[in-house]
């Protein structure tokens, strides 16, 4: 299949194009997108055999459900109702990084919610993903536009490596904004649970009912720990091609560790990629060293997590070893994505 690939501007919406890929979806083809959060790829939501092409371009699980991405608040006909604590969180972080799951009702297929009684349903921020929603002209169910198991793209170029040759269009729009995916909560619970951190932190969400909590299963070890309830997060996830150790404790013990990790791999002939920050990128002087962004801005740190993963995969890299993050705040976002592309492999200092 010819992959047709524009690159557009959020600023300065290139009509004809989302009008073209509008249609693509209207009629059942599959077209990758840009949002504020990662790209997504997208189908008919509501077209049974347009969202099993999703599955199959991406190599994905059929027991893994998709989010639905609408352009207003009219949800009514996709959902049996919307509890009150959902409608303020709609109301205060629409359009924006979050996913909501409620009760679904029988318009959605049940291939697009991996035959669940629930749906997850997002408004997205970014422009383009709004106008495209709208010149489809019907609601997308869009997962991140990468090959099963690897980081979310947050680039254009990601999507087209991963997908070219596989779907009938992708358009880009820069880099993403927040670069993790939306936070999911499940409204269908009282009180509402976290699935899924992201970018509407735990603490936003706090300011609508300070009883919210984050599920506890999601940071610990699938098989060690409770079963998470968003069946995407047992999956191994967002994993480089090469292994990822994370060390984590005090700074000044993980930089010492890491470069004496760092050696003992140099002495086996092996390239170690080194994933650290702005203030402690001049402490390693051996291994490929890479800075996620400063240590006092975690929204860069997050922003640039999956480009970084990504670009240790282009480097070659034989391992690659990450320093920590204090999980508070969006910081929780980050660490629950590094632990999980690390397939839980912390050492602690
Ligand atoms: O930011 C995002 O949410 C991006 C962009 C494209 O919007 N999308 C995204 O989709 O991250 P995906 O498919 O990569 O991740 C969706 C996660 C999976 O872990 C899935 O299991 C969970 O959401 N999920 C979706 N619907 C669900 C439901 N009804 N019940 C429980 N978990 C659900
Ligand atoms: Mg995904």
């Amino acid at each position: 299949m010819e992959t047709k690939v524009v690159e557009l501007n959020e600023l300065n919406l290139d009509k004809n194009a989302l009008e073209e890929a509008g249609k693509v979806i209207r009629e059942g083809g599959l077209v990758a997108f840009p949002t504020e959060t990662v790209y997504g790829l997208g189908a008919n939501a509501l077209d049974d055999k347009a969202v099993k092409k999703i599955f199959e371009a991406k190599g994905r699980p059929q027991d893994n459900p998709l989010i639905i991405h609408v352009a207003d608040f009219k949800i009514e006909g996709f959902v049996k109702d919307i509890p009150d604590t959902a409608k303020k969180m709609m109301e205060r972080f629409w359009p924006g990084p979050l996913t909501l799951l409620l009760r679904k009702s029988s318009t959605i297929p049940e291939t697009t919610t991996a035959g669940l009684e629930t749906v997850g349903i997002r408004m997205p921020s970014n422009a383009i993903a709004r106008e495209l929603i709208k010149a489809a002209g019907v609601p997308i169910a869009a997962p991140s536009a990468n090959v099963s198991g690897r980081p979310s793209p947050t680039e254009m170029s990601r999507c087209v490596e991963d997908l070219s040759g596989k779907i009938e269009y992708i358009l880009g729009g820069g880099k993403s904004e927040v670069g993790l995916e939306s936070t999911i909560v499940d409204c269908t619970v009282n009180p509402p649970c976290v699935l899924r951190p992201g970018g509407i932190t735990l603490e936003m969400l706090k300011e609508i009912d300070s009883d919210i909590y984050i599920d506890p299963a999601i940071m610990g070890k699938p098989a060690e720990n409770l079963k998470p309830k968003a069946p995407g997060m047992k999956y191994r996830h967002y994993a480089p091609k090469a292994p990822l150790k994370i060390i984590q404790g005090d700074l000044q013990k993980t930089i010492a560790k890491i470069n004496e990790i760092v050696q003992n791999y140099i002495d086996e002939n092996k390239k170690v990629g080194i994933m650290a920050t702005d203030e402690t990128i001049n402490e390693y002087p051996k291994g490929y060293v890479m800075s996620l962004g400063s240590r006092k801005n975690m929204s860069s740190i997050g922003k640039n997590l999956f480009e970084v993963l990504r670009s240790f995969d282009d480097a070659n890299v034989d391992i690659i070893l990450s320093e920590a993050f204090e999980e508070i705040d969006f910081g929780v976002a980050v660490m629950n994505r590094l632990i999980k592309s690390a397939g839980y492999d912390v050492i602690k200092v």
